[in-house]
Parts: structure tokens; sequence; C-alpha cells
């Protein structure tokens, strides 16, 4: 049974998507250990608390220095025998000490086709304002492994999702959240879960 930490910092949907998942039989072979939050009012948390998981804070402002916390983070992980940490909407830099320990086994979920609208700075509604700018006819979302880059590791799955004339970024948001985020970030964990998901370089492959 693997053993999740899914780090989160704001309102908790793809936390969501993950225990639904869990709970309808969509994820086997995978349950949630502990929910990790920098915010101590990320309504993640309170979706953590009442599925009955761990919901821990580790606020980078509550430790004497960054270096602190980023011990803090790596213990928490360690202590709990973590085996995969799943980034749904985690704003805080993952420490590079955490993505040594943890190589090929971070996952993050980014609402874009990477490499479309990424990197730095490229988050939340800022990447839908950029993807409407840009007029693309289409967008989607991104599971990716985690490496000491920003969203540059190797992709596991992506979603497209139809861009139409009138979105605004929050309505472009929102679509791309239902109909990829949280099918493809469950979907990744379970395949993940199950072996299926083999990386070879820069390139990640799926058994069938
Ligand atoms: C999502 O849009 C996700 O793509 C991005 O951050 C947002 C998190 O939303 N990484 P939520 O906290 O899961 O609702």
């Amino acid at each position: 049974m693997l053993k999740l930490a899914v780090l989160v910092s704001g309102g908790g949907t793809n936390l969501q998507a993950i225990m639904d998942a869990i709970d309808k039989g969509a994820i086997t072979g995978a349950r949630i250990q502990t929910v990790i939050s920098n915010n101590a009012d990320a309504y993640a948390l309170e979706r953590a608390r009442k599925y009955g998981a761990e919901a821990l804070l580790l606020a980078p402002r509550d430790f004497e220095n960054r270096e602190a916390f980023h011990q803090a983070l790596l213990n928490a992980l360690l202590e709990r025998q973590i085996d995969l940490v799943v980034l749904a909407g985690y704003l805080v830099v993952v420490p590079p000490a955490v993505i040594r320990a943890f190589e090929n086994r971070i996952i993050n979920i980014h609402p874009s086709l990477i490499p479309s609208f990424c990197g730095t700075g490229c988050y939340g509604l800022h990447v839908h304002e950029k993807a409407l700018a840009r007029g693309v006819k289409v967008s989607g979302a991104t599971v990716h492994f985690v490496d000491e880059g920003t969203d540059t590791g190797p992709i596991i799955l992506q979603k497209p999702v139809a861009v139409k004339d009138d979105d605004t970024p929050e309505i472009l948001q929102r679509r791309i959240m239902e109909e990829a985020e949280w099918v493809i970030l469950p979907k990744a964990i379970d395949l993940i879960a199950a072996g299926k998901v083999h990386v070879n370089g820069r390139k990640v492959t799926i058994d069938q």
C-alpha cells in the first residue's frame, strides 16, 4: 500500500479528487498518510480533517530560518515513511534535499500542457491569463515528476481541454480543473501505485 503525502496551499479540490478516487476505488494500492500545508488557512486542511487524514501545518514563518523549515519538511516525510509525495497546489518551492531524497517520487499537477505556460511565476490564474492572452485553442493539465527545476520534470500524463472564445481566466481554470486535473492526478497516482509508470531519462512510459 503506497503511503501518500499530499502537499497543499489552497482550496484542496485536487486533494478532494484524490480522496474521492480512493473512496470509490478509482485509486487502489495507495492511501493518504498525511496532508501538509504551509498555509494555516488552506481549506485543504479542513478537507483533510473531515476525511480523517492527518492535517499537518509546516509554515516557513514558524521556523527560525528557511533551512530549519526544509529540514522539518524532509523529516516529516521520512518519519512517516512516505512513498509518494503529491504536490496539489503547493506554492512553496520544494527543497533540493527533499527532491534528492524522493527522486522520481514527487509528482505535481500543473494547469497547462507543459511546456506551455509553465515555469517561474506561472501558477494559479496567471497560467490561464497567459493562455488566453496567447489565444491558444487548446489548453489542459499536466502531471509530471518533480525535479530541481520549475515544472521541468518528466511528464507522466496530460489531458487537453478546449478553450472557448468567451472564456475568462476563472472559467477556463474551472473547466481545466473539472475536465483534466481532477481526472489525471488520481489516474497518475493509481498507475504509479500499480507499478505501471517507468521513467527513462526524460521520458515516461506507462504499461497498458
Ligand atoms: C490547481 O489549479 C492546480 O493546477 C494548481 O494549483 C491549483 C490548486 O487548486 N497547481 P486546489 O488547491 O487543488 O483546489
